[in-house]
């Protein structure tokens, strides 16, 4: 019986997850899944409906009338809401905010849960996020961990969004992080943390290259176990 394999990568905000992971996916030719830009694009649903994002209860009946989509095209995975590429759009500081929020709420979880399954069933998969081999893919081949410190992260994102052309202030980038990274730990549905067979990868001393050259190693050795 043929089967699929699927990678799984999960870590706090800004450790470089899915920049690592789409080059993965490219050079190993598997797609590559990126979970945050769905709990994104339901996050910017809110966001433009003016829907308050502490309110659960307006958030969950927002979700029958949304249709989020991944598909992969030239650059990437191109992320669609109700039809719409926002692909970029996602990525605005003021989102990030609205996504960590509406990602604490059971039933946008399980909306999401099905569609990230569906997608491993079909295909090979390399899937990053915050719960994918504790939730979504409990039995994917090769689990990852992928971290750094607090300081590396807002220094990295700092340069992202500048270089994006956002004004942003760096030590309100840092305490963004932070408070990234305490609701989505201590959130009670599917809290971000290290499954115990994930390999850890910290890459507060690395650079991207020598961070990439980690994660290469880490997939190739599980490749030879798992084929
Ligand atoms: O990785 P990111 O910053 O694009 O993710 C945006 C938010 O989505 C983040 O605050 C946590 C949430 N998220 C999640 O809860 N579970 C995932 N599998 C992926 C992201």
């Amino acid at each position: 019986m043929s089967r699929f394999i699927s990678i799984a990568i999960d870590g706090p905000s800004g450790a470089g997850k899915s920049t690592m992971a789409h080059r993965l996916g490219k050079e190993f030719g598997f797609l590559h899944v990126d979970t945050g830009a769905m709990y994104r694009a339901v996050g910017l649903a809110a966001m433009r409906a003016g829907v308050d994002k502490s309110d659960k209860a307006a958030v969950e009946a927002m979700l029958p009338s949304l249709d989020v989509r991944a598909e992969l095209s030239e650059n990437g995975q191109a992320t669609y809401l109700n039809g719409e590429d926002v692909s970029l759009a996602i990525r605005e500081n003021a989102v990030s905010a609205y996504a960590s929020a509406v990602s604490a709420y059971p039933a946008v979880r399980a909306f999401l849960l099905e569609l990230q399954r569906e997608t491993a069933a079909t295909q090979n998969v390399i899937m990053d996020g915050r719960d994918i081999a504790t939730v979504v893919l409990p039995n994917a081949d090769i689990k990852i961990y992928l971290t750094a410190s607090v300081e590396s992260r807002a220094a990295r994102r700092y340069e992202e969004l500048t270089q994006r052309g956002q004004s942003v202030d760096a030590e309100t980038v840092k305490k963004e992080i932070e408070a990234r990274d305490l609701a989505d730990s201590t959130r009670e549905i599917a809290p971000l943390k290290r499954h115990p067979e994930a390999e850890l990868a910290d890459t507060s001393w690395l650079s991207f290259e020598e961070g990439y050259a980690l994660l290469k190693k880490i997939v190739s050795e599980g490749l030879s176990r798992v084929l």
